[in-house]
């Protein structure tokens, strides 16, 4: 089967290659896959990998089920998130970790949910019940971002985004942003929860724009900057910074919530926002896309 490698330093930044079939461990399924998705770890990992074979969040059809009788058989469309490898014709993931898809939700958009949805969805909940609460999403048009907008809202919370341009406010609005604010504006310390995926500045606003109680959960640093912060920006106020990464959570039940997050996806109560697709084989203007942000949402990859 095919799969594909990152070729650091050569001009095109990876080359889908011939590989051995996967071989799946008992409680693996495996799954040949039609769509998969970009996601900004993978493009921070491409050009220090030599002959790495990427890919976390794929959506498919399973071919050979789980020896151990776990997962659905073959046949069934599914999604999926697995370590690394899942740019490929087919890949093994292990059944507690997929999800079966809904008819009527395609391929594409179940690629868009693996980690920026698990991210959006688990980080949302160390602020507890969000009834009333109000968050703030930094980063709101990208691909965990865009999420978290939606699944606070979706939970009852008063949701203020945070664009870098004026043109992506809209579409932020639609999903369910009830106010919209550019990076320079200053906010009012009112939030219950920070979804902060910028770093640098931003960090240090969110850590300001927090309530009593409340707590910026950091899990990301895409503007690659660094925040200065020190003890007397807590003065006054109990409020935390709380470190978030998807793969120190519980693995064990990604695929219960991959499953609640496609739920949301077939009632029409969340979107995927596919900003760019492209074939695997041109992943190339994928990666120049997303590091150019050019994209709104997520960059999701053809299998073809
Ligand atoms: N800890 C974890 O488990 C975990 C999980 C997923 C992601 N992450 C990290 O979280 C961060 C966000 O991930 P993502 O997938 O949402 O990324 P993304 O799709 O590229 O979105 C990034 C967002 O940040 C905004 N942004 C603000 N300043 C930026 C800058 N200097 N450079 C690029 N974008 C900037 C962009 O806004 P514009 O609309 O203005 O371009 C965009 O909306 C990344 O650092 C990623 O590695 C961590």
């Amino acid at each position: 089967m095919k799969a594909l490698f990152s070729t650091p330093g050569a001009p095109r930044s990876v080359d889908v290659r011939e590989v051995d079939e996967p071989r799946p461990a008992p409680h693996e399924a495996l799954i040949a896959v039609v769509a998969a998705s970009l996601n900004r770890g993978e493009l921070a990992l491409l050009p220090s990998r030599p002959d790495w074979r990427p890919g976390q969040d794929v959506a498919g059809t399973v071919v050979a089920a789980a020896a151990d009788g776990s997962g659905p058989p073959p046949g069934t469309r599914v999604i999926a998130v697995v370590d690394q490898a899942g740019w490929a014709e087919r890949v093994a993931a292990p059944t507690t970790r997929l999800a079966v898809l809904p008819e009527r939700v395609s391929f594409s958009a179940a690629a868009t949910l693996g980690v920026a949805g698990l991210t959006a969805l688990r980080g949302l909940r160390l602020g507890g019940s969000l009834l009333g609460a109000h968050v703030l999403v930094t980063g709101a048009s990208g691909g965990v971002g865009h999420f978290a907008v939606q699944l606070a809202h979706v939970a009852g919370a008063h949701v203020t985004a945070v664009v870098g341009r004026p043109e992506r406010a809209s579409k932020v609005r639609e999903l369910g942003a009830d106010r919209v604010v550019q990076e320079t504006e200053d906010l009012e310390p009112r939030f219950d929860l920070v979804m902060e995926g910028v770093g640098g500045p931003s960090l240090e606003r969110s850590l300001h724009a927090l309530n009593r109680n409340g707590v910026v959960v950091l899990y990301g640093r895409v503007s690659d900057q660094s925040a200065r912060v020190a003890l007397p920006d807590f003065r006054g106020r109990p409020a935390r910074i709380q470190a978030f990464f998807i793969y120190q959570t519980d693995v064990e039940t990604f695929g219960a919530d991959l499953a609640f997050l496609a739920g949301l996806l077939e009632r029409g109560q969340i979107e995927a926002e596919v900003g760019l697709e492209v074939s695997w084989r041109d992943l190339d203007r994928g990666i120049t896309a997303l590091r150019d942000r050019e994209v709104h949402g997520k960059v999701v990859l053809r299998i073809d």
